[in-house]
């Protein structure tokens, strides 16, 4: 028990108990933030779906509140699924959701807010007209849901999209609606792709960070869930207004092969448009548990979601770049600083003297001294993904120039750590390098029985370019490792259950296996506070 209670985190979202799946609705309204998530309010394994709700007004500390939108009535007897927020343009909000009802089919209901005079916006009606979308003939109505936040077209009509499936074609489908009561198909989908299910797709503008205003680039995105792969991938591309399109950039990868948000645990994630200061997109994701659901049950918790992260287009306009809120910022404590050690090959060095590494904010930039020490790219390797090179070459298989970087919760007999690194090959003689990121958790912990997948993706950067520097930010919080690589461009979220690298017996390291030398430029480890929660889930009666 005090073990598992040691696992708890100190600052990624999770309620007091119980099972937690996707977040749900987020949004800004009237100087606060809404987060509802899929919830259990009976145990901690899925199932009695509703949404939960958590009020904040800084995106760290939060107010815990009764169930907002439960099963109450025929459109929804069976569970309250995923959906959506909208504000509207007299600032009330609409929530778009997904119910089961009587016979089990997938409709998608909308709530109002009762009393829009309460700012945590407690209780929510859902209209005797619900549900609003029905699956219409040939719709399979056991795959129809997660609708998006809407958005208005050039004609004034808002526009939301659910996903779907046709036997294996997962889909996008769009309704048009005045006064989000009457919804009409549009005879196309958005878009489709080949991957089976589209859970909680996402659709939304994005905007690079211009020099000084000008040359900033706009691109929309499309994000979508897989089923059956259990990890997400988006799109940057074009929406063709006239025709009610989404249209891809062709140089990206439109599939499983495509860009991901995050390489790890990240699942049924959602954004929102924050107005409360300079305009931010900011995207919340779920990370599910990876240990066993009986573990999960003796814990009485299971599933945490991934920090804020702030979300824009890079200035390259071939990927998003990710990084947490700041406001994340405001919870670090006792500070300590590395500049400019030397890791030598097969070196490491503990980063000592943080209260608890196990609640931990990390920031290292790294330079490698030798990039002619790269190990060649294997072209086999071409047709596989960052993944499976990283499971074949683990953070002790030794190599060229990486594995550098972390070892977080660690145990001082360094029988427990987690991996976080990157490893760098060179593609043909003049070629280019190629960068891979990755998080090996394989000796994360001695329990038997718990999932430990390697997480890996390749990080799109010109390293030689860049001098050889490349950075890392990794935040720990006990059973969470959520690293960002180079900036944000690469984002692996992982669960680990340590044995003994537990509370103040966690360790933090650097290492490098590589033949390089490896420099720590500057290395920036804070100890992170709690975040401040308050209120009750239980609604008083
Ligand atoms: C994604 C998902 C959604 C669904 C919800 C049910 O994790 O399966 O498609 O609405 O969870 O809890």
């Amino acid at each position: 028990q005090a073990r598992d209670d040691a696992l708890r985190t100190g600052y990624h979202f999770q309620p007091p108990k119980h099972w937690i799946n996707d977040p749900n609705g987020v949004m800004y309204h009237k100087g606060v933030y809404h987060l509802f998530y899929q919830y259990n309010p009976k145990g901690a394994v899925w199932g009695n779906i509703v949404w939960a709700h958590a009020v904040s007004t800084n995106l760290v500390d939060w107010t815990m509140l009764p169930p907002a939108i439960y099963p109450t009535a025929p459109f929804d007897v069976n569970g309250c699924w995923s959906g959506s927020a909208t504000v509207l343009p007299d600032g009330t909000p609409a929530i778009m959701y997904t119910g089961i009802d009587g016979q089990n089919r997938q409709v998608q209901n909308v709530a109002y807010p009762k009393d829009l005079s309460d700012p945590f916006l407690r209780d929510w009606v859902k209209p005797d007209y619900n549900p609003v979308i029905a699956p219409g003939p040939g719709v399979n109505a056991s795959a129809f849901r997660d609708p998006t936040t809407a958005w208005r077209g050039p004609d004034g009509d808002w526009r939301l999209v659910v996903g779907t499936k046709d036997n294996h074609l997962g889909l996008a489908v769009l309704y048009k609606s005045k006064d989000f009561k009457t919804w009409t198909p549009s005879p196309q989908p958005l878009h489709s792709g080949d991957t089976g299910m589209w859970e909680c797709p996402d659709f939304f503008p994005v905007t690079s960070r211009g020099v000084d205003g000008s040359g900033v680039l706009r691109k929309h995105v499309l994000k979508v869930s897989l089923d059956l792969t259990r990890f997400e991938y988006y799109t940057l591309g074009e929406y063709d207004h006239a025709a009610e399109k989404y249209v891809p950039d062709a140089s990206l990868a439109d599939g499983n092969d495509g860009l991901r948000y995050d390489y790890g645990d990240f699942y049924a994630s959602k954004t929102f448009l924050d107005v409360s200061g300079t305009r931010r997109r900011v995207l919340w994701g779920w990370a599910n548990e990876s240990d066993s659901t009986a573990d999960d049950v003796r814990k009485g918790w299971a599933g945490v979601q991934a920090v804020p992260r702030k979300l824009w287009l890079a200035r390259d306009g071939r990927q998003l770049v990710q990084w947490p809120v700041a406001e994340i910022e405001s919870l670090r404590g006792g500070h300590v600083n590395v500049t400019r050690r030397v890791v030598r090959p097969g070196a490491h060095f503990e980063v000592a003297g943080l209260a608890s590494p196990a609640q931990a904010d990390v920031e290292a930039s790294f330079r490698v001294r030798d990039l002619g020490r790269a190990e060649p790219w294997d072209p086999a390797w071409d047709k596989a993904d960052a993944q499976t090179v990283c499971a074949a070459r683990g953070a002790d298989a030794k190599g060229g120039v990486g594995p550098f970087g972390l070892w977080v919760l660690a145990s001082d007999d360094l029988e427990e750590k987690t991996a976080v690194f990157f490893r760098v090959f060179k593609r043909g003689d003049n070629g280019k390098h190629v960068v891979l990121m990755c998080n090996d958790p394989s000796t994360s912990s001695k329990e038997d029985g718990i999932y430990k997948p390697t997480f890996a993706g390749f990080v799109d950067v010109d390293i030689a370019n860049n001098g050889g520097k490349i950075a890392l930010r990794t935040l720990i919080d006990h059973s969470v490792v959520e690293s960002f690589g180079a900036r944000g461009r690469t984002c692996i979220l992982s669960r680990v259950y340590p044995t003994k690298a537990i509370g103040d017996k966690a360790r933090l390291y650097v290492f490098n296996n590589g033949e390089s030398d490896v420099m720590v430029n500057h290395l920036n480890a804070y100890d992170m506070r709690s975040a401040n929660i308050t209120g009750s889930m239980e609604r008083s009666t």
